[in-house]
Formats: structure tokens, sequence, C-alpha cells
């Protein structure tokens, strides 16, 4: 007898191990759902890439998870977000959640002043996907952008307390201490690791957001209202992961992002 829909695990992806953050996020959240987690390692970083690219990259990993039957999509990255969400909503029949419009209410949300920074990479920040949706529920909102290309890389090396890492990001937070601002995106997957190094350079009274919880929210109630929520059960969720490439520090890290144990871990082809 085929599995029934609401059994059926839920896929996430991202260009590496920062959608865990997500992933997290969705496990606190969805304790009895399974969940299929594919990183493109083999082609991270997308911050960089171009649009087009970015586009079919997604659209070939969501090919991969629909083989999978997954029930519902979790694009847990910011610059896939930014360049194919829409596509992939357009072309799929299940939900296909973004991380994008669930870090804007989380803003909007935290903002007293209105003066909000976003900081993410160089395709997120240029793809103005953050800007735009902040102006469209909130026309008067000061928004300072800035791109931080070199963060992934000071995460993926571990160097999250590192003396570096706290002068670069110095030299990226400035333009936000300049304008006052009293909220800040952390619009990248990674980021929210550097939390606290963000938090003392910025001081204790700006808040930063990361899409993660809301992300997590927002597909809890798509499954609600979708009729896909697996029924009450004792079930314990598991997380398949799954990386285009295997690098030594994969387990390690992913583990890091997830904040538990990464049992199954798998090398995959996609595309
Ligand atoms: N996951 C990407 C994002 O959230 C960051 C890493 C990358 O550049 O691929 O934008």
């Amino acid at each position: 007898m085929p599995e029934p829909l609401n059994d059926q695990p839920i896929g996430a992806f991202d260009s590496g191990v920062g959608g865990l953050t997500v992933v997290r996020a969705m496990r606190e959240l969805l304790p009895t759902e399974d969940i299929l987690y594919l990183g493109d390692t083999a082609r991270v970083p997308y911050g960089n890439k171009s649009p087009e690219t970015i586009i079919r990259y997604s659209r070939e990993i969501m090919t991969y998870l629909r083989s999978h039957n997954v029930k519902a999509v979790v694009v847990a990255c910011n610059t896939a977000s930014a360049h194919a969400l829409s596509i992939l909503q357009k072309e799929s029949d299940i939900p296909v959640i973004g991380v994008i419009a669930p870090g804007v209410q989380a803003a909007l949300s935290a903002t007293r002043s209105g003066r909000i920074g976003i900081v993410g990479t160089q395709g997120t920040i240029q793809s103005e996907a953050y800007q735009n949706l902040l102006r469209q529920y909130h026309p008067d909102v000061v928004i300072t952008a800035v791109a931080a290309p070199l963060l992934v890389s000071l995460v993926e090396e571990d160097w999250l307390s590192h003396p570096a890492t706290h002068l670069i990001l110095e030299e990226y937070l400035a333009p936000m201490k300049a304008a006052r601002v009293d909220t800040v995106v952390l619009a990248c997957t990674h980021y929210p690791l550097l939390k606290a190094q963000a938090q003392r350079v910025l001081g204790s009274d700006v808040v930063l957001v990361d899409s993660a919880q809301n992300a997590a929210s927002t597909l809890a109630r798509k499954l609600m209202t979708g009729g896909l929520k697996r029924a009450p059960s004792e079930h314990s969720g598991q997380i398949t992961i799954c990386a285009t490439d295997l690098p030594p520090q994969f387990s390690r890290l992913a583990e890091r992002f997830l904040g538990e144990k990464a049992k199954a871990i798998r090398q995959v082809t996609v595309g």
C-alpha cells in the first residue's frame, strides 16, 4: 500500500550546510515530521553566482526531492529563495516555502524605528528581494543593505569567535551603525552562527533576526491548511541529510548547524 501523503517527508535544500539552521527550527516545531535535506556542497557558494545558474541548480534539486516523494519543500537558502522561489512555486503542485518573507515578517515585528539593516550574500542583496518585500509592507521603512561575501567562509572555517571575524564584522556592519538601525536581518543561512559576534559589534539594543523560526511556522501553517501534517503520533521525525559532495568537515559542521547528531549522511548526484 502506498504511504499516506501526510507521512511523506518534508524536503529542504540549501547550497551547503547553512540551511540546517532552518531545519533545526523545523525540528523544534514539527518533531514528528521526517525531513530530507539536500546540501549542494559540490556547487557551494550560491551567493556569487548568476540568477540563471541558481534557478537551474534549484530546479535540479527540486526534481531530486520530488523523486523522493516529499510533500512540501523549504528553500532553506536566501540566495535560492531570492532568485528561484517564485519559479519553483509556479512549477510545483506542493507547497514551496522560502526564507525571505519569514525574515521580513520577523524584521517588521521587531523594529520600532523603521530603520532596518539587511546583511546577506551578494546575490541576495543585489536581487533586492528583501528590500522590495519590506517596502511592499512598509513603504516608509529605511533600509541599509550590505553584502558580506566573506562571512560564509569564516563560518565554514569555524572562525566563529576569531578576532579576524570580529574585525570583518566591524567593517561590514559599520554602515548599519551609522544609519542607527534598530533591527538587522541575518539574511543568509550561515549567519545565525555569528549572532553573538554581530550582537557584540552592534550593541545589545539592536535586534538581530533570522528567518529560521518564522520559516518553520510558515511551513507548519501550510501543512495544517493543506491537510499535510502528520497525524499526532509517537513517531520521532527522522532527518536524512544528503550532499552533492562530502568534504571531511561536513558532518562536524552539519551537527553544529543542526544542533544535534547527524546520523544518516549520504552523497548523491543531482542534475
Ligand atoms: N546558503 C546561502 C544563503 O543563505 C549562503 C551560502 C552561499 O553563498 O551559498 O544565501
